[in-house]
């Protein structure tokens, strides 16, 4: 979602700020803008759509400045225009804003009452009025900011300037991440590390309800009863290179390629292969204790969630309730004692999932989290951070954090079942486990295939996806992926759900994909797809040689997958899954890794 760059310089920053906020491109956004401020003036270029744009209007009307903040904007309040993208200026005072400001209504009738004229549609002009009015009632820029803050709900990261100040840089968080970077004889502000690796690696992660005053010299936070705090300044570690798509046309298309590599980091760091043993990081609580399982997550996420229940029911027979995060936070859920919450989140920060964390904690429950960012808002608050190493995701599509995921909810599925006495063949776990990165580099050997079989999934208007078991959530994630990036429609259903209603939208232009390795449960799928099949669908069966043999004679294409344990096939599933999508998207031509209307670090509900 919106990214925020700000440079207190001693040399000029507009190219700074631009390529900061290239390193943020990843998290979506439709405008962007800089404004720095030069001889005691604010000046300020904005533009919509991509940073090409911005750089477009840099390049023939240059920023001059040491001083300056920068934005990309997700649109949340008012079309993606120029007027309404960020930095916004109200008198004295500049600022951009990642978050939504909940009560901005009221607050801006109240402006407007004043006689205050706004000239956006955004929730963001009411922060620089608020702020603005202070300024003009004598404040302090520090008081003027700290005197707004309690005024405003909702969720939030600040970046603001005085143009009277031009040695001040002002941040404040609250739900929203903001970091400040340490340079020399120069300081900074982020929405990540990232966007400031090229600049410092020193950095500090700003607490909820911080906020900050940024001069060259000094850093002071100040948390939310302004008392001055000290928050740790460490190495980010983050690279000062650009990440780069490698020999690849699309970041997502490298994510896809870097699955086994990524994959086999994020299982050793959990399989102990000498000891035949899947372990966890120290934990203060004891898993055998654990009488139920809640699980939260957003999006491709909460997937991973659904496939975990499969396996933890099965392995562990400990029962296991899964939701999206943004209904579980309303429904006033029933937290019994003994309960373990997990969440699961390659940012860290999704609004909704940081909340349900939240909610959790304050009914008492131990949580632990699956999570990317080592560094984020959930890492730090979840009790037992079970990290995925998938490495940075830029593609906002998600692929190689999804299977990563898996990979630790594996091994927390089986720690689970050893706690409760039940886990049969430890050995064998780990022995099946440390064959996906094979088995998924077996499954990328068929992207040949996939690509020539995607125009013909292109030209469709519906898509379905089918699948049992934990292949049923993996359908589900096919058509997430499918309508993400190549805006086709996709729906997944279990199987045995096709004849209760989407039975009825199958006819011969209608491609249904079938994830189905043999097994147990292969031959009730197979009699779900002939069904469909006498109904003029257009199957795409993936399955392995059995499964082929056995049912692949009237697909329109077949994929074969290797031959695999039930425990790793989701894992190695998805990779045919994503080509899929992947490939459709390509040849539709749309913008496979920054889709329309969609973005990476969702930190608005
Ligand atoms: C967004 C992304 C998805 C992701 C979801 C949850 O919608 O586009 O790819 O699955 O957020 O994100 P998280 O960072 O919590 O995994």
């Amino acid at each position: 979602m919106c990214g925020i760059v700000g440079i207190l310089g001693s040399e000029p920053v507009a190219e700074r700020l631009l390529d900061g906020l290239k390193r943020l491109e990843y998290r979506g956004y439709d405008s962007a803008g800089i404004c720095t401020i030069h001889d005691d003036q604010f000046d300020r270029r904005r533009a919509p759509g991509k940073l090409k744009n911005l750089a477009q209007r840099l390049s023939e009307n240059p920023l001059p400045g040491l001083a300056g903040i920068a934005h990309t904007r997700w649109a949340t309040h008012g079309a993606p225009t120029e007027d309404n993208a960020h930095p916004h200026i109200v008198g004295e005072v500049v600022i951009v804003h990642n978050g939504i400001i909940e009560n901005f209504k009221p607050l801006r009738d109240a402006l407007i009452a004043e006689g205050r004229e706004f000239y956006s549609q955004t929730d963001t002009e009411v922060v620089a009025h608020l702020i603005a009015r202070e300024i003009e009632s004598g404040a302090e820029p520090r008081a003027a900011l700290a005197a707004v803050l309690p005024k405003l709900h909702g969720a939030f990261a600040l970046g603001v300037m005085v143009r009277t100040h031009p040695d001040l840089l002002l941040g404040a968080r609250l739900g929203a991440p903001l970091t400040v970077g340490y340079g020399e004889g120069e300081n900074y502000l982020g929405s990540d590390a990232l966007a400031l690796a090229p600049l410092t690696q020193r950095i500090a992660y700003l607490e909820e309800g911080d906020w900050v005053a940024i001069t060259r010299e000094s850093v002071e936070v100040y948390d939310r009863e302004n008392n001055l705090v000290e928050r740790p300044i460490v190495n980010s570690g983050a690279s000062g290179q650009l990440i780069d798509k490698g020999n690849h046309r699309h970041f997502m298309q490298k994510e896809i390629y870097e699955q086994p590599v990524v994959v086999a980091q994020t299982l050793r760091s959990y399989l102990r292969p000498l000891e035949s043993r899947v372990a966890l990081p120290d934990m203060d609580f004891d898993l055998s204790s654990v009488e139920r399982v809640v699980i939260v997550a957003c999006g491709t996420a909460s997937y991973v969630g659904m496939i975990g229940k499969y396996w933890v029911e099965q392995l562990a027979r400990v029962p296991v309730e899964v939701d999206v995060a943004s209904e579980f936070r309303y429904r006033d859920p029933v937290l019994l004692p003994n309960t373990l919450g997990i969440v699961i989140s390659q940012s860290g920060e999704t609004a909704d999932t940081l909340a349900a964390l939240r909610h959790m904690r304050s009914a008492g429950v131990v949580t632990a989290g699956i999570i990317n960012v080592p560094t984020s808002s959930m890492a730090r608050e979840v009790d037992l951070l079970l990290p995925t190493h998938a490495g940075p995701e830029i593609g906002v599509a998600s692929t190689k954090a999804f299977t990563c995921q898996l990979a630790v909810m594996a091994a927390l599925a089986t720690n689970l079942a050893r706690a409760k006495g039940r886990l049969e063949g430890e050995a064998d776990v780990v022995r099946q486990l440390q064959q996906v990165p094979e088995a998924m580099s077996q499954a990328l050997s068929h992207d040949a295939e996939i690509e020539a079989m995607a125009p013909k999934i292109a030209v469709a208007r519906d898509v379905l996806y089918l699948g049992r078991g934990p292949e049923y959530p993996l359908a589900l994630e096919g058509a997430l992926k499918l309508k993400e990036i190549s805006y086709i429609h996709a729906e997944g259903y279990a199987s045995g759900e096709m004849k209760h209603g989407p039975i009825a939208l199958i006819d011969d232009q209608v491609p249904l994909i079938v994830i189905a390795p043999s097994g147990p449960l292969f031959d009730k799928t197979v009699s779900n797809m002939q069904e469909a099949q006498a109904r003029g669908a257009q199957v795409v069966l993936i399955s392995d040689a059995e499964g082929i043999a056995q049912a692949g004679e009237n697909a329109i294409a077949t994929i074969e997958m290797p031959t695999v344990h039930s425990l790793i096939a989701p894992l190695v599933y998805a990779v045919p899954v994503q080509l899929l999508a992947y490939h459709v998207a390509v040849a539709k031509g749309t913008d496979v890794d920054q889709p329309r209307n969609l973005a990476k670090s969702v930190t608005v509900e």
